[in-house]
């Protein structure tokens, strides 16, 4: 029986645009309060009000997830202004195109702290929570390249695999306890990812050669979240084909490979002469939908 979403308090971080700002008004739609987080609070306040003029309630928790303090903070306003958090979705996240061996350590470990410790981060606080009500649900946003590895986003992929391999094992682990685990693996969604990403990218040329009309919305992945929350499930995919997609890469890797190695050349050929930045597949988020 899908479960009720009435009264279920969710904490989300990366609340304030794109995928997480979608959540949060697909969440509140469905009945629940919602704690947003993010580090600037502007946005953050635009959600709630949006929120709240539908009917629904918002508490603002400015912060940033590298900051155990900041994620203590979100789950203690949200149980405060609640009474509980049912369910927390570790959503912050950035990418960056380069190749790996150009990458320095400080921006690979930068990428980590956010994306794998900032999801860490947020979790934690909310276990315990979660275990005493014996009831709860983790979401975490991953994306579809935790399956393969592609081409000058190497690191972010890396990223992205930790956090599905977290997932799957803290469902595990937490299953028996009655909290559900998942994973989110959007592909190309319409969101700030892609501006992040191009200021953060050496050369500043992140190349996007995916026509629009291959890039799904945010609010398809917000719907197929508060799918996975009515009945939980360890994956979340928003793309059937690119989930087969997957499965078959993973069963036949140096196919996989042969298709990406296909790409790199390609783009080798048109950036000749370029930096390295410039010879970018196009962004594997955006490769399908
Ligand atoms: N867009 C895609 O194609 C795509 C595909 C697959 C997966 N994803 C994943 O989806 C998630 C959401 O991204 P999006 O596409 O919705 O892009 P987005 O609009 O750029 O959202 C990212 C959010 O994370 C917040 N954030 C970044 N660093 C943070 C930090 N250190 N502490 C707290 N908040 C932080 C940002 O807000 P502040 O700057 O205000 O902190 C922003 O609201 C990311 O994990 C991304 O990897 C995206």
């Amino acid at each position: 029986m899908a479960i009720d979403l009435t009264n279920k308090p969710i904490a989300i971080t990366g609340a304030g645009s794109g995928i997480g700002r979608a959540t949060a008004l697909a969440c509140a739609g469905a009945g629940m309060p919602v704690a947003l987080s993010g580090r600037r609070e502007e946005p953050l306040r635009a959600v709630a009000a949006e929120i709240e003029r539908a009917g629904g309630r918002a508490v603002v928790v400015p912060g940033d997830v590298t900051s155990p303090t900041d994620c203590a903070r979100l789950i203690e306003r949200c149980v405060e202004r609640f009474g509980s958090v049912y369910s927390v979705f570790a959503n912050a996240g950035y990418g960056q195109e380069a190749p790996a061996h150009e990458m320095t350590d400080d921006d690979i470990r930068a990428m980590f702290e956010t994306n794998f410790f900032g999801t860490l981060n947020t979790i934690r606080p909310a276990v315990p929570h979660m275990l005493r009500a014996r009831a709860g649900h983790i979401l975490v946003c991953s994306s579809c390249v935790a399956k393969f590895a592609l081409p000058f986003f190497s690191v972010y992929s890396a990223t992205k695999a930790a956090q599905n391999h977290l997932s799957r094992g803290m469902n595990l682990e937490l299953r028996p306890h009655g909290v559900s685990v998942s994973s989110v693996h959007p592909v190309g969604t319409r969101t700030e990812f892609f501006d992040t990403a191009m200021r953060r990218s050496a050369s500043g040329r992140l190349i996007k050669h995916t026509p629009d009309a291959f890039f799904q919305s945010p609010e398809r992945v917000a719907r197929a979240i508060v799918r996975c929350l009515r009945r939980p499930r360890p994956e979340v995919w928003t793309s059937l084909s690119v989930r087969l997609g997957m499965s078959l890469g993973m069963l036949l890797p140096g196919l996989s490979d042969r298709a990406l190695r296909r790409m790199v050349d390609q783009r080798l050929r048109e950036g000749e002469g370029a930096g390295p930045t410039a010879h970018a597949p196009p962004h594997p988020e955006g490769a399908s939908a």
